[in-house]
């Protein structure tokens, strides 16, 4: 038996041993009275009884014991010409003052708390200011439109609100403070207070009596110690798309979280304390949460905030640039990121300038790495490049190439193999377990490992019916798949309404509700069509209200506008296709999986239940006609 297969089996057999002594790398005030509590099945809590303090395991503890000097975060901002090194003790000062001010605004323990924020070293003092407090935060993605931020608002009841003046898209100001006045004004909820952080490149105007200056209110502050909390009491709260146009908030906790991030760092990511570790990715992302912020930091590694994008800021041998000069061990982006690379330099020429002799892995996730990108990588930085599986749900991988365990060869395609802890398995639609090579639907078998969701943030019946549900005694991911006769999963794609543009998340059932307000739009549907660049872009199919005589070319632009008012530019909703009627079955639902099997020019059968075969061919004509529908 092989190490991989060794820590495999205990981490399944026996769980709690498995798990009780990865939990002893963290520091706990108080140690839990049972590693596994299963008495409300199938809510499983980890390390129940015992507390700890996340902040505290993130930067206290690395201060005590001699890595006060050493640099915890590296702030690299191309689009500002900006770099900064924060040691530990540097950023334990920060954070500790941080955590006054908001103490003085009466944020305790169980206090929400959002965080609206670009890439800047701030959103990381504020999470972990936070979970000094026990507070609980709520980080919204910075691309997200005040929409977007109102439902969230009204979900999570902040008692604060953290934000920035502003941020650069590549060269594009952004600013954040009329779009988050406007998600207050749209809120039932309103926050007590904002702080501001003012940038230099764009001056917020600030409301009196709500609004508090970030740098005024540190001038003050005194610094606070950290505020023991319930390994099972919340840590923090993500919003992720479902299926509809609420968003779920995925609850992370404090104790299993810190135990499954510090043993991901050494076991899946092969670092060490000391190592630097980046992940190209956004804190408003699961990806930031766990691998910018706190994962290294829990692990005594050194962190990148890359504000900048992979091409663009300034040429597409940014990452390169940031590695060697940085000295990163692993890098962690999203195939996305590579594509951009490949497509603007695709002989790898910037590859060349670098000094990558410290670069050791290329992590990838968000979406399935596709073969061709997986070999361009591959043979161009001839180093491991891994593509590893998780969701926001997970918080933390759930198969991939554990470079600390056993590294395994690549099948290009798959993931690789479950991490210790994941019962990866392939059912059928009634819950039969498949053999090896058949597609179904992927599921994990109850009880997850510690650091997945325990919940759904005030929602725990939408948790059951959501994951549970679906098949009794599992989690069920949403993703399609198989594993292979080696043991080896291939991710395929989500089987609801999600949708994957760019390594994010998005609902194509919440864009169409976005569609369906336009006073034009009788009827829509919104489907995920392949792109070579973003894996998967959304596209509308509209029917429009009798009468309307409106050019199909003014539609497409409103309906862009919409949907960046109201969603965000990060649903990259483009295009429109007007037709006269949308294909459904006899009981009214609309054919999207077809449609969407048009679009790609990939074959499809006529479904059996559909109302009226023709209006097929009449949306595979409007798709042609629209530059879809290319047989491949
Ligand atoms: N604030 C405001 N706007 C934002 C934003 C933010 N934080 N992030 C993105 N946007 C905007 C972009 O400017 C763009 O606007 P545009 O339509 O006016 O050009 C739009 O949202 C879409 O952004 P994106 O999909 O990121 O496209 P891009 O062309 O700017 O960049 C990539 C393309 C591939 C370089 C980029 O998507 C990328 O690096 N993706 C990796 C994603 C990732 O790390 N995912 C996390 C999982 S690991
Ligand atoms: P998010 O919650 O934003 O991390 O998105 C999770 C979804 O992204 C998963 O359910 C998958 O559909 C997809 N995904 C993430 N990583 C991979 C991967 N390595 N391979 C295939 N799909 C992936």
């Amino acid at each position: 038996m092989g190490r991989y297969d060794e820590v495999f089996r205990q981490s399944i057999q026996d769980p709690e041993a498995f798990w009780g002594r990865a939990a002893e790398a963290i520091r706990w005030y108080r140690k839990w009275d049972k590693i596994l509590d299963d008495t409300n099945k199938p809510f499983y809590r980890w390390f129940a009884g015992g507390e700890l303090n996340t902040c505290y395991n993130a930067l206290d503890t690395h201060v005590e014991g001699g890595r006060g000097d050493q640099v915890a975060l590296i702030y690299d901002s191309p689009v500002t010409k900006t770099i900064q090194k924060f040691t530990y003790r540097e950023v334990l000062d920060l954070v500790a003052k941080f955590a006054g001010v908001l103490k003085g605004q009466g944020v305790e323990k169980g206090t929400t708390v959002i965080i609206y924020m670009p890439m800047i070293p701030q959103a990381v003092f504020a999470m972990l200011a936070c979970a000094r407090l026990g507070a609980v935060h709520s980080v919204v993605f910075g691309g997200f439109a005040s929409h977007e931020l109102a439902i969230r608002i009204d979900d999570a009841k902040p008692k604060l609100i953290i934000s920035a003046s502003g941020a650069v898209e590549v060269s594009r100001l952004i600013e954040y403070k009329p779009l988050l006045d406007k998600a207050i004004e749209r809120a039932r909820h309103k926050p007590e207070k904002c702080i501001i952080f003012q940038r230099p490149l764009v001056k917020a105007s600030m409301m009196a009596g709500r609004d508090l200056d970030w740098e005024e209110l540190m001038t003050k502050a005194e610094p606070v110690g950290c505020t023991p909390v319930k390994a099972t009491d919340p840590l923090y709260i993500l919003y992720t798309s479902g299926t509809t146009g609420k968003p779920k908030g995925v609850v992370r906790d404090n104790g299993g979280h810190a135990v499954a991030l510090r043993w991901s760092l050494e076991h899946i990511y092969g670092v060490r304390p000391g190592d630097t570790f980046w992940a190209a990715s956004d804190v408003g992302w699961v990806v930031g949460h766990s691998y910018i912020v706190y994962g290294p930091l829990l692990a005594g590694c050194t962190t990148i905030l890359y504000e900048g994008k992979s091409v663009g800021t300034p040429d597409p041998g940014a990452f390169w640039r940031v590695i060697s000069q940085h000295n990163v061990k692993v890098l962690f982006t999203a195939p996305t990121a590579f594509r951009a690379i490949k497509k603007e330099d695709p002989n790898g020429d910037h590859i060349g300038k670098y000094d990558l002799s410290g670069f050791k892995y290329l992590f990838l996730a968000g979406e399935r790495l596709d073969p061709d990108t997986y070999h361009w990588a591959r043979n161009l930085l001839k180093k491991p490049v891994i593509d590893h599986w998780w969701q926001t749900e997970t918080g933390w991988p759930i198969t991939a190439n554990c470079m600390g365990i056993e590294e395994f060869q690549i099948k290009p395609g798959s993931s690789t193999k479950p991490v210790p802890g994941y019962n990866v398995q392939v059912l059928d639609t009634t819950g039969r377990r498949l053999g090896a090579k058949q597609e179904g639907l992927v599921v994990i078998k109850l009880p997850l490992p510690p650091g997945t969701l325990p919940t759904l943030w005030n929602a725990d019946q939408r948790f059951l019916e959501s994951y549970l549900k679906p098949f009794p005694g599992y989690y069920f991911t949403s993703d399609g798949g198989h594993i292979d006769e080696d043991g080896y999963v291939f991710i395929m794609g989500r089987v609801d309404d999600v949708i994957n543009v760019a390594g994010h998340r998005l609902s194509t059932g919440e864009m169409e509700e976005v569609v369906a307000t336009h006073s034009d739009v009788a009827e829509c549907a919104v489907i995920g069509v392949h792109d070579s660049l973003k894996g998967q872009l959304p596209l509308g199919m509209v029917v429009l209200k009798a009468g309307v005589e409106k050019d199909a070319d003014d539609i497409k632009k409103e309906l862009r506008q919409l949907m960046r008012n109201t969603i965000g530019p990060i649903a990259c909703y483009k295009e429109t296709c007007v037709v006269k009627r949308l294909p459904k079955t006899r009981s009214g639902k609309i054919l999207r999986a077809t449609m969407r099997k048009i679009a790609d020019g990939e074959p499809y059968a006529m479904p059996s239940t559909i109302d009226d075969p023709a209006s097929l061919n009449e949306i595979e004509e409007a798709l042609k006609s629209a530059g879809y529908a290319q047989k491949k």
